[in-house]
């Protein structure tokens, strides 16, 4: 039987990578064989492009065609196989971070994205997808507490995260079957009890 799919997403600050390893353990506990895997990145090759995407000024499509294909290598070296085998995947960011941030951040029309994703995706999306959801001001706080260097998408002005938190939202609003809205602004164990439930609801 393939396994389940689960992605992550949220603007940066939001908390999601503490979710991320929260949830891949409590899923483990469960007996699943579980890939823990990120985007940007997941394969060498992958996270090469990482690297570029988060270092390398370029311009906005080339971004979107380096975050598609680093996609597409994940796609098929990691999440297809492991699916295939009745692992389960849990994502840290996948194409809804590109609708959110390359087309809500940056302007890129959502057409150009939804070629993007038919070619490399052929379909493939998320059984469940949690949106840890915060104000911009809470987000950028974590991130200066955090105190680790800003990365080239980090070094955006509010405006710009404002949009991305709203493009996801809308996504939300447009796919509710899939994406589960989480209020990051809770406290860890809360969310922690949110996410068992989750678990709970699809093991
Ligand atoms: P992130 O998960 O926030 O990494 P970290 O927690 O180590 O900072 O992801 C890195 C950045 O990449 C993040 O700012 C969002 C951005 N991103 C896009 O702009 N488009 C995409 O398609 C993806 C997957 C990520």
């Amino acid at each position: 039987m393939r396994g389940k799919f689960i992605t992550l997403e949220g603007i940066d600050g939001a908390g999601k990578s503490t979710h991320h390893g929260w949830l891949v353990e409590a899923l483990r506990a469960r007996g699943k064989t579980v890939v823990a895997t990120r985007e940007p990145g997941g394969t060498p090759l992958g996270e090469k492009l990482r690297e570029l995407l988060l270092t390398e000024p370029m311009h906005l499509e080339t971004e979107a065609l380096l975050m598609f294909a680093a996609r597409r290598e994940h796609i098929h070296k990691v999440i297809l196989p492991a699916l295939m085998r009745g692992d389960w995947v849990v994502c840290d960011r996948f194409s809804d971070a590109t609708f959110a941030y390359q087309g809500g951040g940056r302007g890129l029309a959502l057409g150009k994205l939804e070629i993007l994703e038919t070619w490399v995706q052929e379909g493939l999306q998320p059984d469940l997808t949690l949106l840890f959801d915060v104000p911009i001001g809470v987000a950028r706080g974590r991130l200066d507490a955090a105190g680790n260097a800003p990365d080239r998408f980090e070094r955006e002005k509010a405006e710009f995260f404002q949009r991305v938190r709203q493009a996801y939202l809308d996504r939300a609003v447009r796919e509710p079957q899939r994406i589960s809205l989480i209020d990051a602004t809770l406290p860890l164990a809360e969310i922690s009890k949110l996410l068992g439930d989750i678990v709970s609801s699809i093991c």
